[in-house]
């Protein structure tokens, strides 16, 4: 299916791995140019060499931390010197504590909370005003399903995701006089590096080794396997292009059907 994404100008936080580098590779794939933002420099330069291999797109690497308000800013007004204009914000750069709460520190509460919540804020903020000049535009958040169903040993990660659950739907609220359409996307557990981390906290927490931690996590899912980032990119490029024109102020989980709740 064409998507109709060619030429459309995509920003994607947090794109030098992971789920947001998968995202920008679908996007990629659909001839959108992109602007993609990590603190590392050299991963960051490296993933915009390969999503802009033969693809004949372009892609701005902006080195920003997100949790800073001026490098905030930086991405968003570098992207517009660059492009002229926003169509597409993917907020996804975030990443939360895992283990045991006794053990979580204050700082790690806040740290999560200002990359993954008030980073998602910021970023919107600052694009809202480039949309809403042309009545055009489109938000898609990154969540996690821990919002809607707290996981064990994952709670700074569950209680950022749940207020963004909250935020998407007042954003989408903001967005409709202006043509602005907001959705989310509540990931269940996804193959990445992060991933890996969690698994480590998480076993850690359980008295229990990685690997066997992990077989039996997964013996709990119902396909008994985490989901693939691209499959998450596939779900975002088709949210974010005008297939999904009447999609708006809803989050879509893709857990493989782990979540039971209605
Ligand atoms: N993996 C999962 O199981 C899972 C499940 C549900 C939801 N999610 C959500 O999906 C999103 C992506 O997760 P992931 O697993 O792909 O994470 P990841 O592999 O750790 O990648 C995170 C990306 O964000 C960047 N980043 C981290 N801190 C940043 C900061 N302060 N400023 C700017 N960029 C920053 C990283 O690059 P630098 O470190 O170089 O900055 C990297 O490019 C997160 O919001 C996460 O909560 C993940």
């Amino acid at each position: 299916m064409d998507l109709g994404l060619k030429n459309k100008v995509v920003m994607i936080s947090g794109a030098s791995k992971g789920i947001g580098k998968a995202i920008a590779g679908v996007f990629a794939n659909e001839g959108a140019n992109l602007s993609i933002c990590a603190r590392d420099e050299d991963l960051l330069i490296k993933a915009a060499c390969e999503l802009q291999e033969d693809m004949g797109i372009t892609v701005l690497p902006v080195v920003a931390d997100l949790t800073q308000l001026n490098d905030v800013k930086k991405f968003v007004s570098a992207t517009v010197d660059k492009f002229g204009l926003v169509d597409i914000l993917v907020n996804n750069a975030g990443s939360a504590p895992a283990g045991e709460f006794l053990k979580i520190k204050d700082e790690e509460w806040s740290d999560a909370w200002t990359l993954k919540f008030l980073g998602y804020v910021r970023l919107s903020r600052e694009v809202f005003p480039h949309m809403r000049s042309r009545k055009y535009g489109c938000i898609i958040n990154i969540i996690g399903n821990a919002g809607k169903q707290p996981m064990k040993n994952y709670m700074a990660g569950g209680h950022i995701n749940a207020a963004l659950l909250n935020f998407t739907k007042m954003l989408a609220h903001e967005g409709e006089q202006h043509g602005i359409r907001v959705n989310g996307i509540s990931p269940g557990p996804t193959k990445t590096e992060r991933w890996d981390d969690l698994v480590l906290k998480m076993s850690e927490a359980s008295g229990k080794d990685p690997v066997e931690w992990e077989k039996e996590f997964l013996m709990t899912f119902p396909l008994r396997r985490l989901a693939e980032p691209e499959e998450v990119g596939n779900l975002a490029a088709f949210l974010a292009s005008d297939k999904a024109c009447y999609v708006h102020g809803t989050v879509v989980t893709i857990d493989g059907g782990l979540t039971k709740c209605i």
